[in-house]
């Protein structure tokens, strides 16, 4: 509990630092690991950003949007980690961490479909050369319009 009122008090004073109009710091949800986590998923197409083995995970919240469909409450979110993969006996495996993505609603983001769109390193730090509009929207655009830009199905999260 201690911890929680030095973490909420740590906040609000960086909130006061800010300068107003200063670019926001964009970080990951803290604890997202222990959100719900989707079943291993492959990317094998080299030339693709999502190539790789990855995991979605995504909150209470979010979970209730993404199982009955509609437009995402502000606030929902969702982390993809993405790791490489390696050969374990001819069989393809899990290797290293090599990007994190975030999607969060966020009504500001117009030019996004009202979603915050960022990658991030394997280590959780935001990686501001990632266009959000050309890197990452246009696909999510072309994809998921209908789903309120969300590509991944429930039906396929288990
Ligand atoms: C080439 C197309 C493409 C691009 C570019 C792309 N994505 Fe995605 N994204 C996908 C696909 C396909 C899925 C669903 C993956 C699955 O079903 O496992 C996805 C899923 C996601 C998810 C999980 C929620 C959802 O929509 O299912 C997040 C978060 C995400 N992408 C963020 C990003 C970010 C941030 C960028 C830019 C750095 C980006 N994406 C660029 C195709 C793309």
């Amino acid at each position: 509990m201690k911890k929680l009122i030095a973490g909420a008090v740590f906040l609000a004073m960086t909130a006061m630092v800010l300068p107003a109009g200063a670019a926001e710091k964009i970080s990951l949800p803290k604890g997202y690991e222990k959100w719900e986590k989707s079943k291993e998923k492959m990317v094998n197409d080299k030339n693709s950003l999502f190539y790789g083995i990855h995991y979605i995970y995504l909150d209470k919240k979010t979970m209730t949007t993404y199982k009955a469909g509609g437009k995402y409450p502000e606030g929902s979110q969702f982390v993809v980690v993405f790791y490489n993969i390696k050969n374990e006996g001819g069989k393809p495996a899990k290797g290293k961490k090599n990007m994190v993505v975030l999607m969060k609603k966020d009504k500001r983001q117009k030019a996004t479909g009202g979603w915050l769109f960022a990658g991030f390193t394997p280590e959780g730090k935001h990686n501001a050369t990632l266009d959000p509009v050309k890197t990452c929207f246009e696909c999510h655009l072309k994809d998921a319009a209908a789903t309120d830009f969300v590509i991944s199905k429930y039906s396929d999260f288990k």
